[in-house]
């Protein structure tokens, strides 16, 4: 790319989102967010960023919370809030307070995705929004003698009238309500409905906009990517803030009920997108999906190396290297790793000529081998030797001739390496050279 015509990397970003584009159009996302989010300065912004999904074809329901604008409430009219159990107990009396609460934060979403003025990010948009009696509640009920009254759970969703509102090109919002068969109100959970509605729809994400990153592990860092099991592990140690635990806990259930993928993200300016539209999002995914991914390697991946290349090298196909000799060299290593197991590596190891590096260390589990990784760890390889100004790369093989023959390698003569690397060939070894010029 020539930097002159993409000064700011904007058409390289555009470029890395389009497989996104359309990979998220035509598909249902269930996007739920609190109260909170309603009442900081970013909450424009967000909404901005809804409606542009909106406007890329994603299909969206909308669920928002309610919590500080009823507590809120409630302190205006002199109500103690009452909890059981971390759940609020909503009596006859409050709930035309909830009722008002709510509303009003409904009203404020329904304005902002309505605003068209020329020259927002809003313009011509013409968003529909709509919603009902699309969820279908019941008590939550007595427990351990306490009656929470109004306080709810979801009994049941119409799929087929949010899909059918879907289909007219509507974003459905919910709003923290739900009525039940006896025609009462209760007030239900935001992240319960979500989840429901997600599951009803087989959504293909749930997404739980929060205060925190994400799932953090023992360092801080945000966990990336957790299967429901990999969830279940973080409750046993107890150490999720409240927030992150339920999110955590209703996408696990998600997860288990047929969501594709759960998003847990923190709120802010341009979250959303980051998380949708590039290859890195900034929170944590919760899937049951199989993960493959190729990347560099890190000392803790020395022992899956060493798991991957000792059969190998016992048979002769690889040079022995140490657990210490490994640490060492880890760097110049890449891996591909599937659901927490190094199924295949490689190496490249620059030459003090500065022109030449050594591929070396190629290897592919043998459970794994036809489905083209080799291809893969030795493309990026080569690719990363080209972009560090590499002119060569070369490779000594004992075996795998062909392979690197018919990948562009040509046979040369242990006098074409490098001195120094003339200089550690081992003659009993007595492995073939092959060199590529890169392109
Ligand atoms: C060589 C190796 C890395 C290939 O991994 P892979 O993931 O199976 O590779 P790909 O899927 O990209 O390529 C598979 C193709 O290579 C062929 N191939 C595999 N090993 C080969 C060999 N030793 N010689 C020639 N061709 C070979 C396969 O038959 C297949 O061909 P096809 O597509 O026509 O059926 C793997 O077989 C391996 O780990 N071998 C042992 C370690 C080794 O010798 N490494 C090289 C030393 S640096």
């Amino acid at each position: 790319m020539n930097d002159s015509a993409d000064p700011n990397g904007h058409l390289a970003w555009f470029r890395n989102a389009s497989p996104y584009i359309h990979a998220h159009r035509g598909r249902t996302f269930v996007l739920a967010f609190g109260g909170e989010a309603v009442e900081e300065t970013d909450f424009t912004a967000l909404i901005h960023d809804i409606a542009l999904l909106a406007r890329l074809g994603v299909r969206l329901v909308l669920v928002h919370g309610a919590r500080p604008q009823i507590e809120r409430r409630l302190a205006t009219a002199g109500i103690e809030p009452h909890y059981h159990g971390g759940l609020r107990i909503t009596a006859e009396a409050d709930l035309p307070l909830v009722c008002e609460a709510t509303g009003r934060v409904r009203y404020e979403i329904e304005a902002t995705l309505s605003t068209g003025l020329p020259n927002t990010p809003m313009a011509g948009a013409g968003i529909r929004v709509t919603g009902g009696n699309y969820v279908t509640a019941r008590p939550w009920g007595v427990h351990e003698g306490v009656d929470h009254q109004h306080t709810g759970v979801v009994r049941r969703v119409d799929g087929e009238a949010i899909t059918g509102a879907l289909d007219r090109g509507e974003i459905v919002l919910l709003s923290p309500l739900g009525y039940s068969a006896t025609g009462e109100i209760f007030n239900l959970h935001a992240e319960d409905i979500a989840t429901e509605v997600a599951v009803a729809l087989r959504a293909e994400k749930l997404l739980f906009l929060m205060e925190e990153a994400g799932v953090t592990d023992e360092h801080g860092d945000v966990v990336s990517r957790l299967t429901p099991a990999g969830a279940d592990s973080y409750f046993a140690d107890d150490a999720l803030s409240a927030e992150v635990g339920r999110h955590l806990a209703s996408a696990a259930t998600a997860v288990r009920r047929g969501v594709r993928r759960v998003h847990l993200v923190a709120r802010g300016d341009g979250a959303l997108l980051a998380e949708l539209y590039t290859r890195d999002g900034t929170g944590t995914l919760v899937t049951a999906e199989t993960y493959e991914g190729l990347r560099q390697a890190r000392v803790e991946d020395v022992g899956g190396i060493l798991d991957l290349i000792e059969p190998l090298e016992a048979e002769g196909a690889l040079v022995r290297r140490s657990r210490e000799q490994l640490e060492l060299e880890i760097d110049h290593f890449i891996v591909i790793e599937r659901d927490g197991t190094i199924i295949a590596c490689a190496a490249l190891y620059p030459q003090p000529d500065g022109v030449s590096a050594e591929v070396a260390c190629v290897a592919v589990h043998d459970d794994y081998r036809g489905g083209g990784r080799g291809r893969q760890v030795l493309d990026w390889i080569e690719q990363h030797a080209a972009e560090r100004g590499l002119q060569r790369v070369f490779v000594l093989s004992t075996r795998t001739m062909h392979w690197f023959r018919e990948r562009g390698y040509e046979p040369g003569d242990v006098d074409t390496l490098p001195d120094e690397r003339q200089a550690l060939y081992n003659w009993q070894r007595n492995s073939k050279v092959f060199v590529k010029t890169l392109g």
